[in-house]
């Protein structure tokens, strides 16, 4: 295997650019969950030493201080409130920097923070098996599982959590580890079983095309996650020789989830050496990128969008909610940019009408959320 990192190791770039996405997704995810919960889990199964070697946070200390500085701090720290936060080592002196960095600080009452030097499969089955014996069902949970390589989160314990309601999880998939070091090796294959839960990736054995063997090892990842009950999205993360970093998948079956995940991918999207790609679209490699896409996508969704309701009246909300919320990459901007287009410059017009409840006006060229579009036959 590749060198072995120490306690603590130098951060890369591409793991900066998926802190940024755990920052931004949490700072939705706590406050949309926290208006109607009183009790949320937030569980790093693969926690880390909590920093990087010149003392950058690592992805524990990132989940807290997002709770802690949070605009809406208050109402995330109101005593009514409990945020529980399971943090999961298995390395002990990693667990032990852990424990430290955590201990540095101190933290809102309302904290409940959990260290566990063990595996993710162990202590979190075991949380998991409690709630299952009592018939109970979990808190709200986002679970961010971050491994070096492939294994460690068996399908198994995945369709355990699969089967709590609200319950999302993104998986830092290392695909260049599994095909390197799994799947050339027949003595390890019983891995990839578990991974997959079944024998399902056995046919990537016979592709010798990488591109089509990645393609085909991923689309099988989403698809069994996506069976397990949740929608599904990856995100390809490449370097600037086109080489693969890591894939993020995400699932959730909450489509406020989906679309927070999406304003964090567009925020977060590097700029430099790294960007993000789709498994579906290699030709399109840098997914999030305002400039050269936006336009695109834009009069794209205005095309989909009068497709699906032409002839409707629809609230706007229910488009964000069945349309944008699910759409690959598209989040509200893009939404509000196409119903300019069917609105304005399509000829004859598309939109034919836009009304807001009770009457209220409207400024041109908006579409608030309370609005009803009326979209042509
Ligand atoms: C990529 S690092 C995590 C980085 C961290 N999530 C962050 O972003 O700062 C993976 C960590 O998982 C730990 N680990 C490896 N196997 C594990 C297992 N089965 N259960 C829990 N932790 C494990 C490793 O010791 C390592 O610290």
């Amino acid at each position: 295997m590749s060198d072995k990192p120490g306690t603590t190791w130098g951060i890369e770039p591409h793991t900066e650019a998926k802190h940024e996405i755990l920052r931004y997704y949490l700072g939705a995810w706590f406050p949309i969950l926290a208006s109607v919960h009183r009790r949320l889990l937030y569980v790093d199964g693969f926690a880390g030493p909590g920093e990087y070697s010149k003392g950058e946070d690592g992805s524990p200390i990132i989940a807290l201080k997002v709770a802690r500085d949070h605009v809406l701090g208050k109402k995330l720290q109101h005593p009514n409130r409990e945020l529980v936060f399971f943090f999961i080592e298995e390395d002990q002196a990693r667990f032990q920097n852990l424990e430290r960095k955590i201990n540095e600080i101190q933290w809102p009452r309302n904290f409940s923070i959990r260290p566990q030097n063990d595996t993710f499969e162990e202590a979190f089955s075991s949380v998991l098996a409690k709630i299952e014996e009592q018939n109970k069902q979990l808190a709200p949970s986002f679970v961010f599982i971050d491994p070096f390589g492939p294994t460690g989160f068996p399908l198994s314990l995945i369709r355990r959590l699969a089967q709590q309601p609200r319950s999302e999880v993104l998986i830092t998939f290392n695909y260049q580890s599994l095909n390197q070091w799994f799947l050339q090796d027949p003595r390890k294959h019983r891995h990839l079983d578990e991974l997959y839960g079944s024998d399902i990736w056995h046919q990537a054995l016979q592709i010798s095309d990488p591109g089509r063997k990645e393609n085909h090892l991923m689309e099988a990842y989403q698809k069994v996650i996506e069976g397990l009950g949740w929608k599904g999205r990856s995100f390809r993360m490449v370097n600037k020789h086109n080489q693969i970093q890591y894939y993020l998948c995400f699932a959730t079956s909450n489509w406020q989830g989906m679309l927070a995940m999406k304003r964090a991918m567009w925020k977060a999207a590097p700029t430099g050496d790294f960007r993000y790609s789709d498994l579906t679209n290699p030709q399109q490699p840098r997914l999030f990128d305002k400039e050269l896409y936006d336009t695109e996508y834009s009069k794209d969704l205005a095309n989909q969008i009068y497709q699906s309701h032409r002839g409707q009246n629809i609230p706007k909300q229910e488009i964000l909610e069945q349309d944008i919320a699910w759409h690959p990459v598209c989040i509200d901007r893009h939404l509000t940019e196409a119903l300019k287009v069917l609105e304005y410059e399509a000829t004859p017009p598309k939109i034919t009408k836009v009304e807001r409840s009770g009457g209220k006006k409207r400024r041109r060229r908006t579409y608030p959320d309370d609005c009803i579009i009326t979209s042509a036959p």
